[in-house]
């Protein structure tokens, strides 16, 4: 399995909380990006690609133009006649049924809308730009145009929001039947303006809701097949999956990560520096590591066990260290053998990062 991660790092204003790359859209800065992405892409000629995502920042704010510009490339350069899933990345406010329509006509298949929360009043909290009735109106006309494969992000454990309004936010969700949620606890991240505000979380309130969560999708059918994520059966993300199952992915684009061949780079963050190089045929990566088998075999443990009903090879544990640590979690139940399978036991959900930390530390 290889797949494509393509990163578009513009928005039309920073959300108060949001750490990832992006810069405001400037429609001629992001026509000379997206020329530089397809010939980024030249260098990585005649891969077959299983899966695409294209995700930023914000991909729904590129113009029609843009859009199609980038889409018509992909098969100039890239194998995409056997593309599972291709998922487009997009905010209620920037997207508009000529979107969809482009969109589905260079076979996206899957969208993941940025809703975060449903009262108007917390997204106005959170730097969001849309509201409420925009993103209903827009998850109305992606249905109408046949998109079957629908992905909603969603954030909680935010201050002031109390567990019962939080409840009341997943059921009326629920009543949109999207094929996918993506659900994130609220995290401060360091020069974002939330930190700044010396914004703050609350860990034991973050839990309860997550247990709600993990109840009512239950209650309503949807897998939880990974610790953040859910899915109608057979909707489970194969492009995620694939980051989970530590598979290879090539990353166009300024700011994005990829892995080949035992790498794993980081390609240069500043949109300027990254159209100069490629301009100039220079390297754009900018960090660069080669995985060797120890690291590999961590990252597999610790990607794997993301993964609540699938886990980890029990192979993985071979190691003195690992095996020790392993025998601890089986015998504190924390872990759980499933055949042949490592996963997380059901209460462990809520404590993952401290059990999946453990192997990292074992192995360094
Ligand atoms: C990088 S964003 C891009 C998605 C899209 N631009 C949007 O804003 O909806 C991917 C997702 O990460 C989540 N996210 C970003 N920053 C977060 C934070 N500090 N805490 C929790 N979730 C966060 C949000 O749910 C967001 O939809
Ligand atoms: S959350 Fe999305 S829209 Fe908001 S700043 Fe981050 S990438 Fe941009």
């Amino acid at each position: 399995m290889l797949g494509l991660y393509i990163h578009i790092p513009f928005c039309k204003q920073k959300c108060f909380y949001c750490d990832f790359f992006s810069e405001k859209y400037n429609t001629i800065i992001a026509e000379k990006y997206i020329n530089t992405l397809i010939n980024h892409a030249q260098q990585f000629q005649n891969n077959k690609i299983d899966t695409i995502y294209i995700g930023g920042g914000t991909p729904s704010i590129l113009s029609l133009k843009q859009i199609k510009d980038l889409l018509s490339s992909l098969n100039r350069f890239f194998d995409i006649t056997s593309t599972q899933e291709f998922t487009f990345e997009l905010n209620p406010e920037s997207i508009s049924k000529e979107k969809l329509q482009l969109l589905k006509s260079y076979g996206v298949n899957r969208l993941s809308i940025g809703l975060q929360a449903i009262k108007d009043e917390t997204l106005k909290f959170l730097g969001r730009i849309h509201d409420f009735k925009t993103f209903c109106n827009i998850y109305d006309i992606a249905r109408k145009e046949m998109f079957n494969n629908i992905n909603i992000d969603l954030i909680y454990g935010l201050p002031n929001q109390t567990v019962q309004e939080w409840q009341k936010s997943l059921e009326n969700i629920m009543l949109f039947d999207s094929q996918h949620l993506s659900l994130y606890p609220l995290t401060i991240e360091q020069s974002t303006p939330f930190y700044k505000r010396n914004i703050v979380t609350n860990d034991n309130i973050q839990k309860h809701m997550y247990k709600i969560a993990v109840e009512i999708l239950e209650k309503k059918g949807y897998i939880h097949y990974e610790i953040s994520n859910w899915a109608r059966n057979g909707k489970q993300s194969l492009h995620n999956s694939n980051y989970w199952h530590n598979f290879e992915y090539i990353g166009l684009g300024a700011g994005a990560s990829g892995y080949i061949n035992r790498n794993r780079y980081k390609n240069v963050e500043n949109i300027k520096n990254y159209i100069n190089l490629i301009k100039d045929n220079s390297d754009v990566k900018t960090e660069n590591e080669y995985i060797n088998n120890k690291l590999y075999i961590t990252e597999k443990i610790i990607l794997g066990l993301r993964l609540l009903n699938e886990g980890v090879d029990i192979d993985c544990f071979n190691d003195f260290n690992l095996k020790k640590t392993l025998l601890e979690c089986l015998a504190n139940k924390t872990l759980k053998q499933k055949n042949k399978k490592i996963i997380l036991a059901k209460e462990s959900v809520f404590i993952s990062n401290q059990i999946i930390s453990k192997f990292v530390i074992t192995n360094f």
